[in-house]
């Protein structure tokens, strides 16, 4: 039969399929701006107000860091995905039993999915650096028991299981390519995470503050360089890829660090990233100007498209810490504004975020 079709039949379907796989590849090409909505706070509006806030600046995806009842249920029908966290403080029991996991599930996800789009459960937050050496062991255990709570009622393929790590976890990040993870961390825990997400389809949630290094090496690193501002950039000596933002640098070190334990086709999202308006005394960096900077810079660049130089085709995934500044963190300032929002919904400084 299909001999019987003339050429130019192929030759078009041909070229339709080749268009296809373009525009494939142009829409995947762009990653997509989060932000992380932390609640550590006594004056934030309420969740409801919280979706039209987010309505209104057109963002779809966010984060949280619990299973908050009324932030789930505030979010039904927002259409805004929301990725939630199982605290560290159940890690041991979720590591004990799948079924203390699967009544975790049947009280937590399931009466607010699908209504609630939750896309993903964040198990424990920083554990591998968090400086909880126990937990540590307990990290990949826990996600299993979550993962097999979710296939048993049907809904591992659309909520994916990860853990946030801290780049703490790393030995090494300079020069990128010379990542590597702390070889004490290797064996116990980073291979069995790496092993579970590749098999579970799942990624790594990374959390990467450039402020950081900025701030404790503000005598060597260039602050255009840690903004996303024009700078001549950093070449790594290794293999000669130039570096015009810290950010990149820092996730590339993650995925050299990755692919130094035989792990090079494991996606990345980095679930915290963000940088104060206001400091503590005596610390370079924080100022409102420097903050819309980086957040503005950052959602250009990963609208742009496009990946990190180690991984070009895998675009930026990205959830800004965050919604608002939290009066209840850690004083006396820097930790108190992360926020793009005061929490009467007034901006701290005026960027786009899509
Ligand atoms: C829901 O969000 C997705 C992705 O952001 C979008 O493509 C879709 O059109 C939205 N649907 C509705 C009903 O708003």
């Amino acid at each position: 039969m299909a001999l019987a079709l003339p050429l130019h039949f192929f030759h078009a379907l041909f070229m339709l399929v080749f268009l296809l796989s373009r525009m494939q590849f142009s829409l995947s090409s762009s990653g997509f701006i989060g932000v992380n909505y932390g609640r550590v706070a006594d004056d934030l509006l309420s969740p409801a107000q919280v979706v039209q806030l987010l309505k209104a600046q057109g963002i779809t995806k966010t984060k949280i860091f619990d299973t908050d009842a009324t932030v789930l249920s505030a979010f039904s029908g927002s259409n805004i995905t929301i990725t939630v966290g199982l605290q560290n403080q159940q890690l041991s029991d979720a590591a004990g039993s799948q079924s203390f996991t699967d009544t975790w599930v049947q009280s937590n996800i399931l009466p607010y999915y699908p209504n609630t789009l939750i896309d993903a459960i964040a198990v424990g937050n920083e554990i591998i650096f968090a400086g909880l050496q126990d937990s540590t062991q307990l990290l990949v255990p826990a996600m299993k028991n979550v993962y097999a709570s979710l296939v048993k009622y049907n809904v591992a393929s659309s909520i994916k299981v990860s853990s946030p790590i801290a780049l703490g976890a790393l030995e090494t990040s300079y020069p990128p390519s010379a990542g590597s993870f702390k070889p004490d961390l290797v064996e116990p825990v980073i291979k069995p995470l790496l092993s579970f997400l590749k098999q579970a389809g799942s990624y790594l949630m990374v959390n990467a503050y450039p402020f950081f290094a900025y701030t404790a090496n503000s005598d060597t690193i260039s602050l255009d360089y840690a903004l996303f501002k024009d700078n001549t950039g950093a070449t790594d000596p290794n293999n000669g890829l130039v570096y015009k933002s810290l950010l990149e640098a820092q996730l590339d070190s993650v995925f050299a660090a990755m692919n130094a334990v035989g792990f090079n086709d494991v996606k990345m999202v980095v679930t915290e990233t963000g940088w104060p308006s206001k400091g503590d005394e005596n610390q370079n960096g924080p100022s409102e100007q420097n903050a819309a900077s980086y957040n503005g810079n950052l959602v250009r660049r990963v609208l742009t498209g496009g990946g990190t130089p180690l991984r070009p085709d895998e675009p930026l995934n990205v959830y800004i810490f965050a919604l608002f500044n939290e009066n209840q963190k850690t004083g006396p300032t820097t930790e108190r504004n992360f926020g793009l929002f005061y929490p009467n919904e007034e901006k701290v400084y005026d960027i786009p975020l899509h």
